[in-house]
Parts: structure tokens; C-alpha cells; sequence
């Protein structure tokens, strides 16, 4: 079917300044990777976020997996994450020796809480994802740190879609003790298409990191008389805690990092205007109908990286079917609950008591939301919205 508004439309336009970093880069970056650009960007990021150590990586799964290893599962440990959220936030635990227990989330906020998270906690459980979804903090995320820390319980954000986003003047990512960001194609800033940021708190985590992101790249620990012996570099497998863990090659390109660099400049303005845009959105829906309950947050909390919205009264499908058929917007639904995929159901993993996980993904719609959207199909849009919402009350 054709679309007048794709869900997925190219989410940005980069500045002509923007552009102009690109080129000198590929121009001048020697080498191009692992070099000045990467660490001028590293710097950024740490003085934007507020964290003592930033790591850039070639996207977020990989620094969800740096985090995943660096926990250190034993046979029997769980972690506790949504069922309702992107499936790498999760699998990389798994795959790093983990079991999975799912929370369930608010309806009010799309995401876990400490309440819920204390439903599913045991005395097996060694780690919690959270996951800052559609680009909303957890309004509770100080209180949720706070206990992970007095339970000895490691608390890994995933805020690939809230960047920028804060509560009380911290920003996401910086509670707990990894802080995960992608820059992919569709988020808030995106660095051509791939990329990603780990931010640690713990110096030990920060050690290692470049060697698991690296190939186990590291100095020799003794002073050479010839710098070609014995060999150009050293490898060495990093160890945590006595035990060897063993490296990846996760690096982020000299490229991706001068635009990341260059768009961090830009990334609060592009957090203002989504948030301008979404919150006009909703309050003319609003004026209309309330048949749509929107997330509820004119601040700094939301960066609506997504505008999501549950649809009342068992009303979602033909809302969906009528926006495509007689306006040709593609409204989707997102984020079919992780226990409900044969992915997980294989695994044994398919177990879950989350009756708000299912309440909402079973109502909820996700309209187009790319910052690149024309303000022209935005008010489209938006006019299409209200119309469907009254045929649909009648
Ligand atoms: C919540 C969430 N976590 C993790 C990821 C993975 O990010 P990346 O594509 O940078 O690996 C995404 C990307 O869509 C996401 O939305």
C-alpha cells in the first residue's frame, strides 16, 4: 500500500555546517578509526550527560553487550527487564548467561516502575534493564537507582530513544551503572545511520572497555627498547574480578564521531522542537476527542523520540485501518511484548505476568513522528487525526 506519510521517513536533515564536518574528516582523519575525532566526541558526550567516563561504539546492542559481559552472570542469575521494549535491550543478557524475568510497566508511563520491579525481584536477581521507552525518563528511576545500589543489584539504562531527557537536573543514563544511547538511523541525533555511547560510572568497568571494545588492544605493561618489538601492539584478554572476558570489535568510526561530535550541538533543540510538536499535537487531539490518552509530560522528561497513544473503548484497529485506507497514514503498532515472540518462547523464556504490558501493546497506536516531517504533513496529520476520531465517536 501507498502512503502519503510513512511511519518510517527519513528522521533527519543534516545542517550544511554538519555536512562540512563530514568532509574535512574524511578528508583529514588519519586513522580512520580509533583516533582524535572519536575522542573529541567522547569528551562531549561526557561534559553533555554528566558521566566521568564515555565510551562510542558502532551502536547500542553492542554497548548493551559490553554491559551484559561486564555483569558477570553465573549459572541461575536473573535480570529483570519490560517485556515491552525493543528486543536488544534484552538479548544480549541472555546471551551473556542471564535469564530473563519480565516487569511489567505503568499504563501512565509505558515503562517499569519500582513498584513493578519489586513484584519480580529474588534473591537470584543480579541485574535490572530499564529501558526509557518512546523517549520518556522513569519518573522513579532516582528511587529504582537507589534500591538496585542497596541490594547490590547492577542497574543498566537503556536510553536509546531519551536522550537529553532529565529529572532534577540529571540526565538519563547517569543513575544507574551503565548508560546506553544509539545513535541509529530513527533516534533524536543519528550518526548516518549507526552508532552508539556506553557511559560508565565504575573506573574498574572503565579499565577495560576500550580492550572489549577492541580486539583486547592494549599497551605493554613494560618499557620497550625497540618500539617494533616484540610486536607493533599488545593483546591481552581483560580480566574483572579474576575472570577473563573476552573482546569484541565494537568501534565507532572516525566519521560517525565528528558528526556525533556536531550534532550534540544541535540535539536540545531537536529535543525542543519534538517536544513543542508533540505537545501541540496532543492538545488539539485533545479539543476533540478523548477516545486517545497520550503520555502526559510538557517538560524536559520527554524528548517524544516516539508519539505514542493508547486508543480507548476497543477502538484501535479500525482507527488504524480508517487513518490508512482514507488518509494513507501508516499508524503502527510497536514493541509486541518480547514473551510473546517465538525469539523468546524458544528460549523458554515466554512466562510472564504483565497484564499492563498486554492491556496497552494490545491498544496502542504510534503515529509518524521523524523530525524531518514537513510541517505541511504534520498539520495533514494532525487534521486527518481529529477527523478519523470523530467519524469513529459517531
Ligand atoms: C529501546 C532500544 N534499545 C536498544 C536499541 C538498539 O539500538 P541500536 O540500533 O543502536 O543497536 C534500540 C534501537 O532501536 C531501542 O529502541
Amino acid at each position: 500500500m501507498e502512503f502519503k506519510i510513512n511511519f518510517s521517513g527519513r528522521a533527519h536533515n543534516y545542517t550544511e555546517e554538519e555536512e562540512k564536518v563530514v568532509l574535512t574528516a574524511m578528508r583529514e582523519a588519519i586513522p580512520l578509526t580509533q583516533g582524535k575525532y572519536l575522542n573529541n566526541f567522547e569528551n562531549s558526550f561526557k561534559n553533555y550527560i554528566g558521566s566521568p567516563f564515555a565510551f562510542g561504539v558502532n551502536n547500542a546492542t553492542s554497548a548493551l553487550y559490553i554491559s551484559a559481559q561486564l555483569c558477570q552472570f553465573k549459572n541461575g542469575d536473573e535480570v529483570i527487564s519490560p517485556s515491552h521494549t525493543f528486543t536488544a535491550s534484552i538479548y544480549p543478557f541472555i546471551k551473556n548467561g542471564a535469564k530473563p524475568v519480565w516487569a511489567d510497566i505503568e499504563l501512565e508511563t509505558r515503562t517499569v516502575s519500582l513498584e513493578t520491579i519489586k513484584k519480580v525481584i529474588t534473591y537470584k536477581t543480579k541485574a535490572v534493564v530499564v529501558v526509557h521507552l518512546y523517549g520518556c525518563i522513569i519518573p522513579d528511576i532516582e528511587e529504582i537507582a537507589n534500591f538496585c545500589k542497596l541490594n547490590n543489584i547492577l542497574l543498566i539504562e537503556d536510553v536509546a530513544q531519551a536522550i537529553g531527557t532529565e529529572i532534577n537536573g540529571k540526565k538519563a543514563g547517569t543513575f544507574g551503572d551503565f548508560g546506553v544511547f544509539s545513535f541509529h538511523s530513527h533516534k533524536n541525533i543519528t550518526t548516518l545511520g549507526e552508532g552508539g555511547m556506553l557511559i560508565v560510572k565504575n573506573k574498574k568497568f572503565a579499565d577495560i572497555i576500550p580492550m572489549l571494545r577492541h580486539n583486547g588492544h592494549s599497551s605493554w605493561q613494560f618499557t620497550r627498547e625497540n618500539y617494533w618489538m616484540p610486536a607493533m601492539g599488545n593483546v591481552d584478554l581483560p580480566e574483572l574480578n579474576g575472570e577473563f572476558i573476552f573482546p569484541n570489535n565494537f568501534s565507532l568510526g572516525e566519521i560517525e564521531s565528528a558528526l556525533g561530535n556536531e550534532l550534540l550541538k544541535r540535539l536540545d533543540k531537536i529535543n525542543i522542537q519534538k517536544r513543542e510538536r508533540a505537545i501541540r499535537f496532543i492538545n488539539a487531539i485533545m479539543q476533540v476527542s478523548s477516545l486517545l490518552e497520550f503520555h502526559r509530560v510538557n517538560n524536559i522528561q520527554h524528548n517524544y523520540h516516539l508519539l505514542v497513544a493508547k486508543v480507548k473503548d476497543n477502538k484501535r484497529d479500525i482507527f488504524i485501518k480508517k487513518m490508512s485506507e482514507e488518509k494513507q497514514i501508516q499508524i503502527v503498532v510497536q514493541y509486541y511484548p518480547l514473551h510473546r515472540y517465538d525469539f523468546y518462547k524458544k528460549l523458554g523464556f515466554d512466562k510472564a505476568s504483565v497484564p499492563n504490558t498486554d492491556v496497552f501493546f494490545d491498544n496502542m497506536v504510534s503515529f509518524p513522528f521523524h523530525h524531518s516531517m514537513s510541517e505541511a504533513d504534520f498539520s495533514y496529520m494532525l487534521e486527518s487525526t481529529q477527523d478519523i476520531l470523530s467519524q469513529i465517536k459517531e
